[in-house]
C-alpha cells in the first residue's frame, strides 16, 4: 500500500507590524511587539514544536506610497509596507533558539550584489548547520527603484534577465569553495587547500564578480532556492532555478491550474515535473466550533479599513489609482508591478463588477490569501483534501494574528494531521534541503 503523502508547512512572516493579514498588529486581545526579537523567537520555538520546515520573511525595500502619490495613507493605517525590518539578522537569532526549524528570507535580485546575497546566506547556512534558504525576488516597485537610485524601474521582464544572471553568479560564488578545502590541520597548521579554491572571473551583462566567496562550502552548498513570481516570465524563472515554488491562489481551481503550469514549466526545463516543491499560502482560523471560528474571522476583519488594503495593493500594481473612485470597477486598474497579484484578482472579480473598496477590503484581510475557516478537523480535511488533489505539496501558513494562528494550527491542526500520517511527527535527519525531500540533499 502506497503511504499517504505528507505535507509540508512553512510559516509566513514579516519583520513589522503585518503580514498579509493587515489586522495583525490591531489584535485586540494583546499587543504584537514586532520589533522585538522575544516576538520572533517566540514564533520561531512554536513552529519547531509543530515541525513546520521552514520560518520564512518576506520583505520588500520601501514604504509604500502608490496610491494618492502619498505615503499618508500607508503609514497612518499600517500597511503591508509601513515597517519592515532586515529579516537576515532575525534569522540568526532565530537560529540560535531552534535546532532544526529551516531559516527563509527574502533578498532582491535587483537590488543587491551578487557576492552580498552569496555571502549572507552561505553565512546563515553555516551558522544553522544547513537550514538556509532564500526567497529569491525581483522587486516589484518605484518606491524600491528610488532607494537605490535606479529610476526608472527595470520592465518586468528585464527584471527576471537580471535575476538570471544573479543567480548564475550566486551559484558560482557558493561552487567557489570545493567540499573538502576546508583542511583545518592544526598540527601541520595547513589552514585550507589553496588549489580547491577557485576565482571565478564572473563578467556578464549585469554583473562581474572576481570570487572566490571568503566563506567555505556550507553545509548545504547553498540556500534552498524559493521564488515566488507568477506570471509567465516568473515561472519560467522558477522552473529553472527554484526548489521551492510560492504561491497565493483564491481557490482550489487556481491552485490546481497554477500548479499544473508549474509542473509543465519545468519539464520544459529539463527537470522532473516535481523536482520543485509547490506550497500554497492559507490564513488558517481555527475555532473549537464553525461559529467560534467564523467569528474570529469576523473580529479579523472587522479591523480592516479597505484604504490600507487600496495602499498595498497599488504598491503590488506598482500603480496609483488613488484618483480613481471608491466604487469604480477594480479592472480599471492598470498594472505594471506584480502581474501575478493583479490577474488573481481580476479573476476573483469575475463579471469585473468588483469596487475598488471592496479590492481594497480583499486585500487588507489577506491579500487575496484563502481563508480555512473551521474547526481543526474541518481544517485538516481541507488540507489534505488540496494535497491529495495534487495541487500542492504544503502550505504557507499565513497568519492572521500573532502568535494566535500559529499557536492554534500547531497545537489543534498539526497534531490531527501528524495522527493521519499526513504531517511529520518529528524533523528528519539532514539539512533543511534533505528534510524537503529535494534533488541535491544527502541520501
Ligand atoms: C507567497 C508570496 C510571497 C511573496 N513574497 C515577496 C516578497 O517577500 N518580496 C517581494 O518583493 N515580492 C514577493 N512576492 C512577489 C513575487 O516574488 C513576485 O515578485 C511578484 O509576484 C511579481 O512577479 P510576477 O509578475 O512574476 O508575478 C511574493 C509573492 C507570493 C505569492
Amino acid at each position: 500500500m502506497t503511504q499517504p503523502k505528507q505535507m509540508h508547512f512553512c510559516g509566513f512572516l514579516v519583520a513589522g507590524p503585518v503580514v498579509h493579514s493587515h489586522a495583525i498588529w490591531r489584535n485586540p486581545a494583546h499587543e504584537t511587539p514586532f520589533l522585538s526579537l522575544a516576538h520572533y523567537a517566540g514564533i520561531a520555538r512554536t513552529l519547531e514544536r509543530g515541525v513546520f520546515d521552514f520560518v520564512f520573511f518576506a520583505d520588500r525595500l520601501a514604504i509604500a506610497d502608490r496610491y494618492g502619490d502619498s505615503h499618508e495613507m500607508g503609514l497612518r493605517l499600517g500597511d503591508q509596507d509601513a515597517t519592515r525590518m532586515d529579516p537576515l539578522p532575525i534569522l540568526g537569532a532565530m537560529a540560535a533558539v531552534t535546532s532544526r526549524l529551516g531559516l527563509g528570507a527574502t533578498r532582491s535580485t535587483t537590488y543587491d550584489a551578487p557576492f552580498n546575497v552569496a555571502r549572507e546566506f552561505a553565512t546563515l547556512d553555516h551558522i544553522s548547520g544547513g537550514r538556509a534558504a532564500w526567497n529569491v525576488v525581483t522587486s516589484m516597485n518605484d518606491g524600491e527603484a528610488l532607494n537605490f537610485g535606479d529610476v526608472p524601474h527595470l520592465s518586468h521582464d528585464e527584471r527576471y534577465d537580471r535575476a538570471d544572471e544573479f543567480m548564475e553568479v550566486a551559484f558560482k560564488l557558493w561552487d567557489s569553495w570545493d567540499d573538502d578545502a576546508l583542511v583545518l590541520d592544526r598540527a601541520a597548521g595547513v589552514y585550507a587547500d589553496p588549489s580547491k579554491v577557485h576565482y571565478v572571473n564572473h563578467r556578464g551583462k549585469w554583473f562581474q564578480s572576481r570570487g572566490p566567496l571568503n566563506i567555505p562550502h556550507s553545509p548545504q552548498g547553498r540556500p534552498v532556492v524559493i521564488q515566488a513570481g507568477s506570471s509567465g516570465r516568473g515561472k519560467a524563472f522558477a522552473a529553472r532555478w527554484t526548489e521551492v515554488i510560492f504561491a497565493l491562489q483564491p481557490n482550489m481551481t487556481r491552485m490546481a491550474a497554477f500548479t499544473k503550469d508549474v509542473r509543465a514549466a519545468l519539464e520544459a526545463a529539463g527537470r522532473a515535473p516535481d523536482a520543485a516543491k509547490v506550497m500554497m499560502a492559507v490564513m488558517p482560523f481555527v475555532g473549537a466550533t464553525r461559529a467560534e471560528a467564523e467569528a474570529k474571522r469576523d473580529l479579523h476583519d472587522s479591523l480592516i479599513d479597505p484604504r490600507v488594503g487600496l495602499s498595498t495593493l497599488a504598491a503590488h500594481a506598482n500603480a496609483d489609482f488613488g484618483a480613481l473612485p471608491l466604487d469604480a470597477a477594480v479592472n480599471e486598474i492598470a498594472d505594471t508591478g506584480s502581474q501575478g497579484n493583479l490577474a488573481a484578482l481580476r479573476s476573483i472579480a469575475g463579471d469585473g463588477s468588483m469596487t475598488i473598496a471592496e479590492a481594497g477590503r480583499i486585500y487588507g484581510r489577506g491579500v487575496m490569501c484563502p481563508r480555512l475557516v473551521g474547526t481543526a478537523e474541518d481544517i485538516a480535511d481541507e488540507l489534505i483534501a488540496i494535497v491529495d488533489s495534487g495541487a500542492a505539496d504544503g502550505f504557507v501558513v499565513s497568519p492572521a494574528f500573532l502568535p494566535d494562528t500559529f499557536d492554534d494550527f500547531v497545537d489543534k491542526v498539526v497534531p490531527l494531521l501528524q495522527a493521519r500520517g499526513r504531517a511529520a511527527a518529528a524533523y528528519g535527519e539532514g539539512t533543511l534541503r534533505d528534510r524537503l525531500g529535494l534533488a541535491g540533499g544527502r541520501e
